[in-house]
C-alpha cells in the first residue's frame, strides 16, 4: 500500500520520516522515485497530476494546502476522497495574518507608512476597538480560528456564511439576503470564503456600497473572488479606506499593476498560511489511521459544494 508524496522534496524529507515512525506498514514514495500507479492508495499533492486515473486503486487524494479549488472539476475521479489540508501550522499561520491585516486597518499603518516616507510626524484621531466592528466572510474552521484570536481585543464581532451557523461570541448572518445587513454593520470585512462558482467575484463594487463609508478589507481567500478594478475604484473614491491582500489573480500581479504601488494597499505574495510539514504529516497519519478504521475523514470535500 504506497502512500504517494506529489510535492516539494524538503518537506516530502519530513513526512517521510514520520511515516516511517507512525505507519510502518505504508511505502512512503515521493515524487521521482518509481511506483507502479495500481499500487498508490493515497497521494498528496497541490494539483491533480495528469493521468490521474492510472492510479486505479486511488482512495483518497490529500490537497497539500487548505483549498481544494485548483482541482478542476472532473480532475478527481468521483470515487476517490477529496481531502483539504487542516493542520494546526495553516490554522495558527491564519489567525497571526488575520490579526496582522485587521490591526493594520484599525491602527491605519498603511496612512502611518505614507507620513513617514513623507517625514510628517503627526497623530490621527484613534478609534476603540470596540467601536471597530469586524466582519468575517466565511464561517469556516479557519475564520473560527481567527475570530477567536480577535476576540481579546474586543472587536464586535460577525460573520456571514452560506448557511446557518451558531458560533459563541458571533453575531451571525447567513444566505444571500442577510448579506447587505451584514456588511453595512462591518468596518473591517475579512474574507475567508472558499474559491466557488458562487464566491467567484464576490468582492466587487455593488458589495463594497453596502460596507459603512471608509471600510477596510482583509482578503486572504482566493484572487478570483476579487474584482480588482473595483477596489481600486472603492479605495480612490474613499468608499474603502484600505486593504490588505494576501492574494490577487493573477498571482504575481503583472509589473506595474496599480495594486502594487496603492498607497492604502498592503499586498503579500499568498504567504498568510502556508501548511508545515510536521503538523501537516501528523495530520495526514490521522486521517489515514481514521481512513483504515471507517471514520468520518477530517477535512473531508463535499464535491457538489465545492469546499
Ligand atoms: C493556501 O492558500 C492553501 O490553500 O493552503
Amino acid at each position: 500500500m504506497v502512500f504517494l508524496f506529489n510535492s516539494d522534496p524538503e518537506r516530502g524529507a519530513v513526512f517521510r520520516e514520520i511515516f516511517a515512525r507512525e505507519l510502518p506498514d505504508t511505502d512512503f514514495v515521493q515524487k521521482g522515485e518509481f511506483v507502479p500507479p495500481e499500487r498508490v492508495r493515497y497521494l498528496l499533492t497541490w494539483t491533480a497530476p495528469e493521468e490521474i486515473e492510472r492510479y486505479r486503486n486511488l482512495e483518497v487524494l490529500f490537497s497539500l494546502g487548505a483549498g481544494v479549488d485548483q482541482f478542476r472539476p472532473g480532475s478527481v475521479p468521483g470515487n476517490v476522497k477529496l481531502v483539504r489540508m487542516v493542520e494546526e501550522g495553516i490554522i495558527r499561520m491564519m489567525q497571526e495574518y488575520v490579526t496582522l491585516g485587521v490591526l493594520s486597518l484599525h491602527r491605519e499603518m498603511p496612512a502611518y507608512r505614507e507620513q513617514q516616507k513623507a517625514q510628517e510626524w503627526q497623530v490621527r484621531s484613534v478609534r476603540q476597538a470596540s467601536e471597530r466592528r469586524v466582519g468575517f466572510l466565511g464561517l469556516g474552521m479557519l475564520a473560527q480560528a481567527a475570530i477567536e484570536r480577535l476576540a481579546p481585543f474586543q472587536f464586535p464581532l460577525a460573520a456571514w456564511s452560506r448557511t446557518e451557523r451558531d458560533v459563541p461570541k458571533v453575531r451571525s448572518f447567513h444566505g444571500a439576503s442577510q448579506l447587505p445587513e451584514f456588511l453595512a454593520q462591518t468596518d473591517i470585512l475579512v474574507c475567508l470564503l472558499p474559491l466557488t462558482d458562487e464566491t467567484h467575484g464576490i468582492l466587487n463594487a455593488r458589495l463594497f456600497e453596502h460596507l459603512p463609508q471608509g471600510a477596510g478589507l482583509v482578503h486572504v481567500g482566493r484572487g478570483p473572488q476579487l474584482d480588482q478594478l473595483a477596489l481600486l475604484a472603492a479605495l480612490d473614491t474613499g468608499k474603502l479606506s484600505g486593504a490588505v491582500l494576501d492574494v490577487t489573480d493573477p498571482e504575481p500581479l503583472p509589473q506595474g499593476h496599480p495594486l502594487w504601488s496603492h498607497p492604502k494597499v498592503m499586498l503579500t505574495p499568498h504567504i498568510a498560511s502556508v501548511t508545515q510539514p510536521h503538523t501537516a504529516a501528523r495530520s495526514v497519519v490521522e486521517n489515514i489511521r481514521r481512513h483504515r478504521a471507517g471514520q468520518e475523514l477530517i477535512g473531508l470535500v463535499d464535491r457538489t459544494r465545492g469546499y
